[in-house]
C-alpha cells in the first residue's frame, strides 16, 4: 500500500493483495462438568448433549483444529474470519473457552467472527450475555452502531461484513434467519461500498445458496438473493454445512460466488469431509477483483495441511 498527493488530498492505494482465512464449524470440546447445572440442561440442550457426548465428540477432535491452526498461522495471512459454531450447547463455561480460543488467533484488528446455531441453542438471558464473550470479535469498525450485526469491517479496499443467522429453534431444528432489519441494512452497505468501489465479503453462517432445507437452512434465502441481485457482493462466504462447497448467486453484473468451507475440526478417519481452511487471496485488477481460493485439508498429525484444490472465483 503507498500514499500519494494530489492536491490537497492523500489517497491511499491499494496495490498488494489481501490475504484472509476462512475457517468454521470449530465446535470446542464441550466437557460433562459444563453440563452439571440441570436448570441449564432441561431444555433442547439436553438433546444436543446425548449427539455430542454419543457422537459429535468422536468426530470433532481439538487437535485437528490446532493443527490446522499452526497451519494456518505459518502462511501469516491478513485476517481471519470465523463463521460460527464455535461451541455446541451454548453454556457459559464454553462460551469462556471460546473467546479464550479466539484471543489465541490474534486481536480483533485482525480476527472476526460471526455466530452459528450452536452459539445461540436458546433465546435467553444466558445465551445473550454468553455472546457477549466474543463481542470484541463480533463488532465493526464502528463499535458504538447500536445493531450488532451487520457489522463492518474495511481492511485496505476490502469491505468484510458480519450477518448473524443464529436464531432459537426447536428441537432437531437448527435454520437460521437474518431478518428485515439486518437484511435492509445489508442493501445500503453493499449499495454504499459499491459506489465506493470496495470488494464486498458478506459472511453468515448458513448457506444462502444451494439445497434449502426448512429445518436446516436460512428461511429468508430467497429475500437475500433478491437483495444480491440488486446489489451484487464480491464474495459470500458461509459454513454450516461441514462441507467445502461452491454455489453461486444471481448478481446485476454476473454470478456472486458462494463459498462454503468444511469444519476446523473433523477427523479424516469418521467418515466424513476432515478439517479445512481456506485461503482467499484478494487483488485489485483497476476496477474489479482477483479472487483466488487455495482449499487446505488436514492430512494427518505428522503431515503438512494437503491443498486439495485450487479456484480462481472471479478474474477482473
Ligand atoms: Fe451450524
Amino acid at each position: 500500500m503507498f500514499v500519494t498527493s494530489h492536491q490537497d488530498y492523500y489517497f491511499i492505494v491499494m496495490t498488494q493483495s489481501f490475504r484472509f482465512a476462512h475457517v468454521s464449524d470449530i465446535h470446542l470440546p464441550t466437557f460433562a462438568k459444563d453440563c452439571a447445572n440441570p436448570a441449564l440442561m432441561l431444555n433442547k440442550r439436553f438433546f444436543s448433549a446425548l449427539s455430542w457426548f454419543g457422537k459429535r465428540r468422536f468426530i470433532h477432535d481439538k487437535a485437528v483444529t490446532d493443527h490446522l491452526i499452526s497451519d494456518m498461522q505459518t502462511s501469516q495471512v491478513d485476517h481471519v474470519l470465523v463463521t460460527g459454531d464455535l461451541v455446541n450447547l451454548s453454556l457459559p463455561d464454553e462460551y469462556t473457552r471460546a473467546a479464550h480460543w479466539l484471543s489465541t488467533l490474534g486481536t480483533p484488528e485482525s480476527v472476526s467472527a460471526i455466530p452459528g446455531n450452536h452459539d445461540r441453542m436458546r433465546d435467553s438471558a444466558l445465551t445473550r450475555t454468553g455472546l457477549d464473550a466474543y463481542a470484541a470479535y463480533m463488532s465493526g469498525d464502528d463499535p458504538d452502531h447500536e445493531a450488532r450485526f451487520p457489522y463492518v469491517k474495511r481492511r485496505q479496499d476490502v469491505l468484510m461484513i458480519g450477518l448473524s443467522s443464529s436464531i432459537a429453534t426447536p428441537v432437531g431444528w437448527c435454520s437460521g434467519r437474518l431478518g428485515e432489519a439486518q437484511r435492509e441494512r445489508l442493501r445500503d452497505i453493499l449499495s454504499q461500498a459499491q459506489k465506493e468501489n470496495l470488494c464486498r465479503i458478506v459472511a453468515l453462517h448458513h448457506p444462502p445458496a444451494g439445497p434449502q432445507k426448512p429445518h436446516k437452512g436460512l428461511e429468508d434465502h430467497q429475500q437475500l438473493a433478491d437483495i444480491i441481485a440488486q446489489t451484487g457482493a464480491e464474495l459470500i462466504l458461509h459454513g454450516h454445512t461441514h462441507q467445502s462447497s461452491m454455489h453461486a448467486l444471481p448478481g446485476p453484473q454476473g454470478p456472486v460466488p458462494v463459498m462454503g468451507v468444511a469444519s476446523l475440526s473433523v477427523r479424516p478417519d469418521k467418515g466424513y469431509q476432515p478439517g479445512c481452511w481456506h485461503e482467499y487471496t484478494i487483488t485489485r485488477r483497476d476496477q474489479t477483483w482477483d479472487i483466488a481460493l487455495d482449499v487446505h485439508r488436514f492430512a494427518g498429525f505428522n503431515a503438512p495441511t494437503k491443498r486439495v484444490a485450487q479456484a480462481l472465483l472471479s478474474h477482473g
